[in-house]
């Protein structure tokens, strides 16, 4: 193709519509759709800017009893490498509190819809959920692995993951929060299947 100043100028737009391309698919911003038309009569490049849907960024609750404070501190660094904006409400001692006093508070705001998601992070990562699933509309999924932290996200639209920091070391339960994060539900045959759990919920 023959060098002119608009092939660098569709360079330059294409440079930055893989940039924000990459930045939707880390943090799933999911704003914009560019397109770029070049306009050969007029030897003209014409830049459409569509917005996909609203502008808000993924909000994040993140917490752990004493039990993950070391882990949620390894989670926390993730969220900030990815751009994720995020709200860690502890606990912060080193002594010895009890998993539903965060469990439940996060959950609630995550139903409450002030949170997208939340992440809960205990010694097995099985009080976190088992008391997040009892706030009407929470979905947790205790995940240590990386197959179902994807899928869970997929299938079962989930809304938290819980972790045991006792149980996965910290390179793999980052690589789960970075995979759980930033996969979308599939919605299709899975969307019916999460509205009879909610149905339920709701009788
Ligand atoms: C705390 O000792 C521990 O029971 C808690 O972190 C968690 O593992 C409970 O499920």
């Amino acid at each position: 193709m023959k060098y002119t100043r608009e092939n660098e100028q569709i360079e330059n737009l294409c440079e930055l519509a893989g940039a924000l391309e990459k930045r939707v698919k880390t943090v799933k911003l999911q704003i914009f759709r560019i397109q770029l038309t070049v306009m050969k009569e007029t030897g003209t490049i014409r830049v459409i800017i569509c917005r996909r849907e609203c502008i808000e960024p993924m909000k994040v609750i993140l917490a752990s009893d004493h039990g993950g404070v070391n882990l949620r501190r390894e989670v926390a660094d993730v969220l900030t490498d990815l751009q994720v904006d995020f709200e860690d409400i502890g606990c912060d001692c080193e002594s010895s509190v009890d998993y539903p006093d965060y469990a439940i508070p996060a959950a609630e705001r995550v139903a409450s819809g002030e949170f997208d998601k939340a992440i809960l992070i205990c010694g097995t990562g099985i009080g976190m959920s088992i008391s997040a699933n009892k706030v009407k509309g929470i979905r947790a999924a205790l995940v240590h692995d990386l197959f179902t932290a994807k899928v869970t996200r997929e299938h079962n639209d989930s809304n938290v993951l819980c972790m045991g920091e006792r149980v996965i070391g910290p390179g793999l339960a980052k690589e789960i929060a970075k995979t759980w994060v930033s996969t979308d539900f599939e919605a299709g045959r899975h969307e019916r299947r999460v509205s009879k759990i909610a149905e339920y919920e709701n009788k």
